[in-house]
């Protein structure tokens, strides 16, 4: 686990290091949870969108896009149940000052209990050796099983509380287990209290003109209430879906993990409208589809697991999350759910309008019921860095700090490296980088050793690397390198596009999907 966390660390200071991601206002000391993306990190953000967009809007002739505003009218998060449901439930302790999300503290409570049930499982497996039954153990073992009565007793109650928004009983599991907050270490804490997410602002110019709005705290709310307006407009027919990629803003009181948890963030996030009835089927083939373009980027099948939701909101009929394993453990990525008629049904009540559907073909009207897949674009951003990021051990037995990106989502393509900066090498790989620019992200480079800048390229990840030497101006070849083997082989500069394109574009990957 410490090792993972080291691990972690330094992929955070990679991304700093390399412009992928910095600290937002590092000037003034930051601000937390707020980041920003550097040179690289916004072309590696926006290969993932436009990996999204397009497996979306281009793969599928009955999904279209649109681009809603930040600002809406503040009815619409009363009908979506934002303004009285979208809460955290928080804690003070009155000794540190310092506020925790309450639920937060019990399901890292629950972990302590599953945390000494391993430590517990990788103590015997370590006395008993070849022989150990590890699921013998784990049903025998006295405190094992101790432990695990615990942790069960402990999520039930933590359920029951919360389902039953029962801040008191909340409080109560927190005195009972005797958490401590980590900082001043008493038991001081104050009652449990509700917190709105939703960031508030006021729109007009005079005080009493002024009316409070917010920000998002969810892109899907611009879809549901321009459903109408696309579909007639586009004359869609259900079934049909409408994506959206746009800024989302939450007041996360326990932001933790890097870009994992931020306050301001991005969503890419698809509504599919169908026909009532029609929608655990259509739930089952969009999580099929939604693990393959995760799995298409060949980070492996075991890195990614379903976490089925038991207790569904009372609107959804069915939901998952699709985890994927970060150095920190298996962590949501995105949602998948099934959310009946419920958010239609209310913008129709809350705004008076019927925003029904007409079906040419039956002649009936009816209010689409919808599958909804949102994922975050940063939450996938570490996935991608997570997983990427490598340190490998050379024949030579020095190390190299690699990024291997699938090349489709890497920053840059192709470096063009003259071996030296004279003798018209320069020049010669200027012609070729300005051929080439057209067609994918080239980096120019001529500083430094040949070995150096191949680093530096390995430690942004880009796939591949062209020396332009001497022979170069005679043969009209060069040496081309491979990140990921190192082998170098020559090829002619006339190949050089056919040769690496298909490999570096978002459609090669595109193709996985078919
Ligand atoms: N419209 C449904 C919705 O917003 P959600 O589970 O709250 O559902 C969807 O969010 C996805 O958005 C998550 O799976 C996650 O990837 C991303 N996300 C949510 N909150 C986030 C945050 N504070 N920071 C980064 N990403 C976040």
């Amino acid at each position: 686990m410490a090792q993972q966390e080291d691990v972690f660390k330094k992929i955070v200071s990679h991304c700093k290091e390399y412009g992928f991601v910095f600290p937002s206002s590092e000037l003034y000391d930051g601000l937390g949870a707020v980041y920003d993306y550097g040179q690289n990190g916004v072309e590696l953000k926006n290969n993932i969108k436009q990996y999204w967009w397009q497996s979306m809007v281009l793969l599928h002739d009955n999904i279209v896009g649109i681009d809603s505003a930040i600002f809406m009218h503040p009815t619409i998060w009363k009908a979506s149940g934002h303004v009285d449901a979208f809460n955290d439930p928080l804690i003070d302790n009155r000794d540190s000052k310092k506020r925790y999300r309450a639920d937060v503290l019990i399901e890292d409570q629950i972990a302590k209990y599953e945390e000494k049930i391993e430590k517990e499982v990788a103590k015997a497996r370590k006395r008993f050796g070849d022989s150990f039954d590890e699921a013998k153990y784990r049903e025998t073992s006295e405190r094992v099983l101790e432990n695990q009565a615990k942790r069960d007793a402990l999520e039930q109650r933590y359920k029951d509380a919360m389902n039953g928004n029962d801040l008191q009983a909340i409080k109560q599991i927190i005195l009972d287990e005797e958490i401590v907050d980590p900082i001043s270490g008493t038991r001081n804490w104050t009652d449990v209290r509700q917190f709105n997410l939703m960031f508030k602002t006021s729109m007009g110019s005079t005080a009493e003109g002024a009316s409070d709005i917010y920000l998002r705290p969810e892109t899907a709310q611009g879809i549901f209430v321009n459903y109408l307006n696309v579909q007639k407009t586009g004359r869609m027919k259900v079934p049909f879906g409408i994506a959206q990629i746009g800024k989302a803003f939450r007041n996360e009181i326990v932001a933790r993990q890097f870009i994992f948890r931020m306050r301001e963030f991005e969503q890419m996030e698809m509504q599919f409208f169908v026909k009532p009835g029609t929608e655990i089927d259509w739930f089952k083939s969009w999580k099929e589809m939604r693990m393959k373009w995760h799995q298409a980027l060949g980070f492996g099948a075991e890195n990614y697991r379903f976490h089925d939701h038991e207790k569904l909101a009372f609107y959804a009929n069915a939901a998952t999350d699709i985890e994927f394993k970060m150095p920190f453990g298996f962590k949501e990525v995105e949602g998948i759910h099934s959310r009946t008629n419920y958010d239609l049904t209310q913008h129709e009540k809350f705004s008076g309008k019927s925003i029904k559907y007409f079906d040419p073909e039956t002649k009936e009207s009816y209010t689409p019921y919808v599958i909804e897949t949102s994922i975050g674009v940063d939450r996938m951003y570490l996935s991608v860095m997570c997983h990427a990021y490598q340190e490998e051990q050379l024949e030579n037995g020095e190390t190299r700090t690699v990024l291997k990106l699938p090349a489709a989502l890497a920053p840059v393509k192709l470096a063009v490296l003259p071996l030296i900066k004279k003798d018209g090498l320069p020049e010669k790989a200027r012609e070729i980088m300005n051929d080439l620019k057209f067609h994918f992200n080239c980096k120019y480079e001529e500083k430094d050793t040949i070995g150096k800048r191949y680093r530096r390229q390995d430690a942004i990840g880009t796939p591949y690397c062209i020396t332009i030497d001497h022979e170069t101006l005679t043969d009209n070849c060069v040496t081309l390198r491979d990140r990921d083997t190192m082998k170098q082989e020559r090829v002619p500069i006339s190949e050089l596009r056919s040769l690496i394109e298909d490999k570096v574009t978002i459609t090669g990957l595109l193709k996985k999907l078919q």
